[in-house]
């Protein structure tokens, strides 16, 4: 049956304004992310330098801003001086945190030239597992500092002349998982943090730095890990992690399709625990959550199946490792993720879709063959391409669905932003029975509206190589005096784009437009 939901925009509550690096993404040196991903030298559209003509513009077309990189866990037992000079020089490497073995054919130079080309800003994070506070200053100077040290004049040796420039670090990776190398005790990761930002802002003050939260909401430490680093490190870090996995329990797509509910608390709750720290510790200093791994990711099967497998199997070079198959469902979750990411834009400065390319990614490709865009990688590019300034939290009168996992939930989600005279709505439809006539009113012209569903209604349906059938189609808006109505088919994602009449744009508040 079709039902009717109304979103009530307040255009004069527009609040806090998105940070662009809301829509960030994540590069691993893990399974096929950069070898037969981003770099691949035999393909037929690589460059001199190797890396895919065919993938670097999906990934233009995605939108993302900022790039996390080289790990996750990977970057626990890396030596970034593995990757600089000569390849010829650059030795062949275990590693222990995928069971594979790294070529170091791309390293720091490379990466940071491919994202350059694809406007990412590189993100960087140092290794605190088998490392500590000297390997990270060494790799800040020589990445960082201009000239006239071994370090830095090495980096210019190696090809780049001016500093990269990074401004943001990651302080290690997921330090409170048992699966890390490394892994510490929140008393001791907060104490080798400490020391490694207290070096790395001595050496370079305009860095911010990301101290690791917890590794997912389920942890037996959440809270008290969050609490406990930030009290060694609150007067010397900009953010806090937040890693933020979701898939669905078999037989329970309706609790998967709620899985922002779960998000939305749990930025809630590290929102609270930076408040309390910082009020305990007289903090002056703001500090932002950064998301810097969140997506759809079946990993039940990964550690039950995949994981022992590729365990006990040899050391592969780019072993295919979590090439997850999205479908619509998924994309319409990732979608309602983004829905709540922007909500919490007051807090949220740094987000990072985990990760890019066939590593649970929005892009796959395959090697001396196609690349293609998983359904997931639609609801993000509209986010990183229209959600722009201020953001406008929505009353939704809309149906409620009974979830097992998160209890009664809208069957409507969404939010909008505005910028200027543009105004983004982005909207899912929960319900797997239900279409939604959907209205909203923003005086103004509709320039764009799409929605984005499985094709024939199969929630199921996927993309390949050969096939894109779940892509955003356009979709027809009623408007009258200003109220616009569209129809949500079940599960469904929606991104309308409005033109506002300057007369709309007296009632904004503030000045940020
Ligand atoms: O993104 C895959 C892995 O998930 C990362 O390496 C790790 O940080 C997380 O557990």
């Amino acid at each position: 049956m079709t039902r009717s939901a109304t979103i009530s925009l307040d255009l004069s509550a527009a609040g806090a304004t998105v940070s662009p690096r809301i829509f960030g993404t994540f590069v691993e040196h893990m399974g096929r992310c950069v070898y037969e991903g981003i770099y691949e030298p035999t393909h037929s559209t690589a460059d001199a330098t190797g890396f895919r003509g065919d993938v670097r513009e999906l990934v233009r077309g995605l939108g993302a801003t900022i790039v996390r990189y080289p790990g996750g866990n990977f970057v626990s037992g890396y030596r970034w001086e593995d990757g600089v000079g000569p390849r010829e020089n650059r030795p062949r490497r275990l590693d222990a945190a995928w069971h594979s073995t790294e070529s170091n054919a791309v390293g720091l130079h490379e990466f940071a030239d491919w994202a350059e080309t694809v406007g990412l800003e590189l993100m960087e994070a140092v290794n605190l597992g088998t490392r500590g506070p000297a390997e990270a200053a060494d790799l800040l100077e020589y990445a960082n500092h201009p000239s006239g040290t071994a370090l830095s004049d090495q980096r210019r040796t190696n090809g780049r002349e001016e500093p990269f420039g990074i401004r943001v670090w990651c302080l290690g990776n997921e330090m409170d998982g048992p699966w890390q190398i490394g892994h510490k005790t929140a008393d001791e990761y907060g104490r080798i943090a400490a020391e490694t930002a207290r070096l790395m802002r001595f050496i370079d003050p305009d860095i911010e730095l990301v101290v690791a939260g917890s590794s997912n909401h389920e942890m037996p430490t959440f809270g008290t890990w969050e609490r406990t680093v930030l009290a060694h490190t609150a007067d010397l870090v900009d953010h806090i992690s937040v890693h933020a996995y979701y898939e669905e329990e078999p037989g329970d797509p309706a609790s998967f399709l709620a899985s922002s509910v779960g998000l939305d608390a749990y930025l809630d709750e590290v929102a609270g625990i930076i408040d309390d720290v910082r009020a305990e510790h007289g903090i002056a200093r703001p500090i932002g959550i950064s998301v810097d791994e969140w997506n759809v990711w079946n990993q039940t099967r990964w550690n039950e199946v995949d994981k022992p497998a590729v365990f006990t199997g040899g050391w592969p070079e780019a072993p295919r490792l979590i090439e997850d198959e999205y479908t619509a469902l998924d994309a319409v979750v990732v979608g309602s993720l983004l829905i709540s990411l922007i909500s919490h834009a007051d807090r949220v400065s740094m987000a990072n879709l985990a990760q890019l390319v066939n590593v649970i990614a929005p892009i796959r490709c395959e090697p001396g063959g196609a690349a293609w865009r998983q359904p997931t990688y639609f609801p993000f590019a509209d986010a990183a391409h229209h959600a722009r300034g201020r953001v406008i939290l929505p009353g939704i009168d809309a149906e409620v669905l009974e979830t097992a996992r998160y209890g009664s939930v809208p069957s409507i989600a969404s939010v909008a932003t505005i910028d200027e005279n543009r105004l983004a709505l982005f909207a899912v439809n929960r319900s797997l029975t239900d279409a939604h006539t959907v209205s909203f009113t923003a005086p103004g012209r509709v320039i764009s509206a799409h929605v984005l569903a499985g094709a024939d209604g199969d929630v199921r349906t996927t993309n390949g190589p050969d096939a894109e059938l779940v892509a955003p189609r356009e979709v027809e808006v009623e408007s009258s005096s200003g109220i616009h109505t569209l129809t949500l088919p079940p599960v469904s994602w929606a991104c309308v784009r409005v033109e506002l009449d300057s007369a709309a744009l007296d009632s904004v508040a503030g000045d940020a437009l």
